[in-house]
């Protein structure tokens, strides 16, 4: 019999699949405190969370779990590096929320746009101002919207059938795709010149991070309305509440803050301000969706039946998973790098597989590899499983080829990608059969190990670049791990591949390519 422990609201519905099944027991505990959850979690096969629990190293370490299921998309309170260190499975829900968001969005933008929160308070307090509370019709108003994902997507339909003009910034998703929905892909300056609403459907990510911020809103539209029901730290939330304050935004919706719950909200003043305290996904359908389908997807994980949505395991057996694991771990990291690597619209993918890996049946390889590439743009929407038909959506081809022969190592992955810029190459292989190791960028052969923080120079082959280098990380304190370099010809173009102690910042990014016969950096995090 297998324990599951259910440590935040689950839908009930979901939990009875559990409940009714002899092969479970399943035991209902809310509100646990840390201490609490870590002192009784040793005997569960599984844990079922939404977000309110943190799912922390110090927990993960404690137990003894096979299976730690998510209901909904964020993975941020599950410490997925240290569950795929002790071999736990994680998995969310990533699909049963997005109608909810999207009407949720809609809601926020119909309310902000009538006044409708503003004007029922106003009611309530035995007031009749009809003239206060004039307000504006979406129709025929441009709506942009940033990441044309599944909720972003959703929003998009809803817009249009109120008569909305949709364009969209989303570098992921390939004209052809966006034409078929009607919508027309800009660039983001131009999104934030022409909308008059923008709404966010993206990730939180180092690149996300402040989209819009004091430096972006000289280039919005005068009287512009932003909406936020992705994740908090998207949009500056104080530099916002300046902005509305001086009346360049006309109003701002938010449904996600850079602390939850949000503590002095500046834009909490303001009447044009609607908020709301993630409520994305809070509808009963939502929550119905979200738990069975998680529930679902943990049952059949634990009766070794199959997985589905995880975050950190591909589908495969588990002999041919003990086999591969390093490849697999190699291949994910693969794609990460590449994934920050490409600029540009991502058109084609090819994984060649020579030497003894060959002989293996590579498609969970090609998934993993396909994994890393998109996590850098979908985080946790992206698994194992969907990480193929996601790019197949995004019109990316992905093709696999295999060759026995691999002249210098004894298994080598080739990973090509090809976007609307340029084409890119990377291989890797094992060291000693699992240490990974990057063999080759673009033209240059190197031996860099795919890990942490990374720092991927274009350089001119000339003395005195890795004194120059040394010198500037050592006066921001950032150690350097490792170094390797490749060249094509003596004093010709040249590669320097850096693994740093510690991030580096934008400021320290431009001074390294300010230095002499520098041409590029890249700041990689693997
Ligand atoms: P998704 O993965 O289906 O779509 C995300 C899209 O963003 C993708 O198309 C991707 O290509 C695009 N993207 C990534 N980086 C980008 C960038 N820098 N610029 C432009 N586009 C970029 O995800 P989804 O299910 O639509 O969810 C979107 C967001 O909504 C996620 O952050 C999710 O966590 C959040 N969410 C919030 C709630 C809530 O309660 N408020 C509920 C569900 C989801
Ligand atoms: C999600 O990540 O699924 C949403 O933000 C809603 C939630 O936290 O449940």
């Amino acid at each position: 019999m297998y324990k599951i422990l259910v440590s935040d609201k689950l839908s009930e519905k979901g939990l009875n699949i559990l409940k009714e099944n002899k092969e479970f027991k399943v035991d209902v505990k809310t509100g646990l405190k840390p201490e609490e959850l870590k002192s009784i979690i040793a005997g569960y096969d599984a844990l079922l969370v939404r977000s309110s629990t943190k799912v922390t190293k110090e927990i993960i370490d404690a137990s003894s779990l096979k299976v730690i299921g998510r209901a909904g998309v964020g993975l941020d309170n599950v410490d997925l590096e240290a569950a795929t260190n002790k071999g736990i499975i994680v998995m969310n829900s990533p699909s049963g929320n997005t109608i909810s968001t999207a009407e949720h969005t809609m809601s926020l933008m119909l309310s902000m746009s009538r006044n409708i929160a503003v004007a029922d308070k106003s009611m309530k307090s035995g007031e009749w101002n009809r003239s206060k509370f004039t307000g504006v019709e979406l129709y025929n108003k441009t709506l942009g919207i940033v990441g044309l994902g599944r909720i972003g997507q959703a929003v998009a339909k809803r817009a249009m059938s109120f008569g909305m003009k949709v364009i969209a910034y989303d570098p992921f998703i390939s004209k052809e795709a966006a034409e078929k929905l009607g919508i027309e892909l800009v660039e983001l300056n131009k999104l934030f010149s022409d909308s008059d609403y923008i709404t966010f459907h993206i990730p939180l990510t180092e690149e996300t991070k402040d989209l819009i911020s004091a430096k972006q809103i000289p280039l919005l539209k005068k009287g512009v309305r932003i909406i936020n029901c992705a994740r908090g730290g998207i949009v500056n939330e104080e530099d916002l509440a300046k902005a509305v304050e001086e009346g360049k935004i006309s109003g701002v919706a938010l449904d996600v803050y850079v602390k939850e719950p949000p503590k002095d909200l500046a834009l909490a003043k303001f009447d044009n301000v609607v908020l709301t305290p993630h409520l994305g996904a809070s509808t009963e359908e939502a929550q119905v969706n979200v738990a069975v389908e998680i529930v679902e997807q943990v049952r059949d994980a634990l009766l070794g039946l199959e997985i589905r949505n995880a975050a950190n395991f591909p589908s495969v057996d588990t002999q041919t998973y003990k086999t591969l694991q390093p490849m697999f771990n190699l291949a994910e990291k693969m794609g990460q790098l590449m994934g920050q690597l490409a600029e540009g619209r991502i058109n084609g993918v090819d994984v060649i597989y020579s030497g003894e890996i060959s002989k293996f049946d590579t498609t969970a390889l090609t998934m993993s590899v396909m994994k890393g590439l998109l996590t850098p743009v979908l985080k946790d929407t992206v698994n194992f499983i969907n990480a193929i038909s996601l790019a197949k959506e995004r019109s990316i081809k992905v093709r696999e080829e295999k060759s026995s022969e691999s002249e210098d190592f004894t298994s080598l992955i080739i990973l090509k990608v090809k976007t609307e810029k340029d084409k890119y190459l990377v291989a890797g292989t094992l060291l000693t059969k699992k240490d990974p190791r990057i063999v080759k960028i673009n033209g240059f052969y190197v031996e860099a190990i795919p890990q942490g923080n990374m720092l991927i120079i274009y350089n001119l082959d000339k003395a005195g670049i890795i004194g120059n280098l040394g010198t500037l990380l050592g006066k921001y304190n950032i150690n350097i791990a490792g170094m390797t370099f490749g060249r094509l010809n003596k004093g010709g173009e040249a590669i320097t591949v850096l693994n740093i102690d510690s991030a580096p910042s934008k400021e320290l990014l431009d001074k390294i390519k300010k230095l002499k016969y520098i041409e590029e950096v890249r700041a990689i995090k693997l």
